[in-house]
């Protein structure tokens, strides 16, 4: 059994990764760091592990826990590494977009790793410090990579993709409070999302041209899941589409190509990413649907743990959507 320790623990991401590694058979949670509820039971913020964990949230760091996972806000990731030391042997998996782009991935020497399996796994694998991707950027780089791969995105692409309340985290802000947000559709951060640096990083790995990349968010009236459509130019059939991608993702045990349209419940709660290829005309239309806070967030750091410790990849998530 490896020993985890949790930063940040009592928001949503930290929720999330207690309640996995709970039931992960390989790991011992040994400390859930808050800044904010030291001494209380975790159970009193994340209500949902009652009767499954007695643990308290502590003030203090264990420095010899085998990984730690940051799950804290922008920025917080860089100060708390500044503030902390951990010993040499602890593996670092950051949830934040400190480290994600390759001029930030360097701190004190040591470099983070871009952690998304279906790109870099063999990389993953030997890392020490991993970036965790953000939850747009893993469902756009998912339905885009086979593309890319192959040297066929080299018109503009269009993306929407709508995502839900808890991606924008547990403190109550104007557009995440229910009068607000219930019965309510908007857009944000038209074409400038922070999230387009790292997916255009991942599109340009494979050295081919990339074209422009239009990304509009939508905040969605419910809490969790994000639902991306992305479409280009093709000038292939929807069968030479549908190849391409499961060629591609051949290997990924949590990223499937499905035949039939796709929706957000068939996902929601587990580590998969459903990928849907539709042809109209000269375009493509690719749709790709995740859990933000599992396969983009928690359950991607799980399952980059995995790798990292050489466990089996689909350790701890093997989790049943709750469709109906
Ligand atoms: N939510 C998502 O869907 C999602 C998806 C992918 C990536 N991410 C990224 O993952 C990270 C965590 O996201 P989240 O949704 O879990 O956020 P969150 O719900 O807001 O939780 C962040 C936690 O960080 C701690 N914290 C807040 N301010 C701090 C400070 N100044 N210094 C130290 N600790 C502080 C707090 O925990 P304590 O009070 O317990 O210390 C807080 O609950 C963010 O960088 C986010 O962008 C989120």
């Amino acid at each position: 059994m490896i020993k985890a320790g949790i930063i940040g623990g009592s928001g949503y991401t930290g929720g999330e990764l207690i309640r996995l590694l709970l039931n992960h058979p390989e790991t011992t949670i040994d400390f859930v760091f808050s800044t904010t509820r030291a001494g209380k039971q975790v159970t009193t913020a994340h209500q949902d592990l009652l009767g499954l964990t007695n643990l308290e949230f502590t003030g203090t760091i264990n420095p010899n826990v085998d990984v730690v996972f940051l799950c804290l806000g922008h920025g917080n990731s860089t100060k708390f590494l500044e503030e902390n030391t951990f010993s040499n042997s602890t593996k670092i998996i950051d949830l934040s977009n400190d480290f994600r782009l390759s001029q930030d991935a360097v701190l004190h020497g040591k470099t983070f790793v871009y952690g998304l399996p279906e790109l870099s796994r063999e990389n993953i694998k030997t890392a020490t410090e991993i970036a965790n991707p953000g939850c747009f950027a893993t469902s756009i780089q998912l339905a885009l990579l086979p593309l890319a791969k192959a040297g066929l995105l080299e018109n503009e692409v269009h993306i929407n993709a709508i995502t839900g309340s808890t991606g924008a985290g547990v403190s109550p802000s104007a557009t995440s409070h229910f009068s607000w947000r219930n019965n309510n559709v908007s857009w944000y951060k038209p074409f400038t999302h922070q999230h387009l640096g790292e997916i255009c990083e991942s599109l340009d790995s494979f050295g081919n041209k990339t074209g422009k990349l239009f990304f509009l968010p939508t905040r969605g009236n419910f809490t969790r899941g994000i639902l991306a459509t992305a479409y280009t130019k093709f000038e292939g059939s929807v069968e030479d589409a549908q190849n391409l991608f499961k060629d591609f993702y051949a290997d990924a045990i949590f990223t499937h190509v499905s035949d039939e349209p796709i929706h957000l419940k068939q996902v929601v709660n587990t580590n998969n990413c459903h990928i849907h290829l539709h042809k109209h005309e000269d375009v493509l239309l690719v749709t790709s649907a995740i859990d933000n806070l599992i396969k983009g967030a928690s359950g991607q750091a799980v399952q980059n743990m995995n790798l990292m410790f050489g466990f089996e990849e689909n350790q701890g998530l093997q989790l049943k959507a709750g469709v109906f």
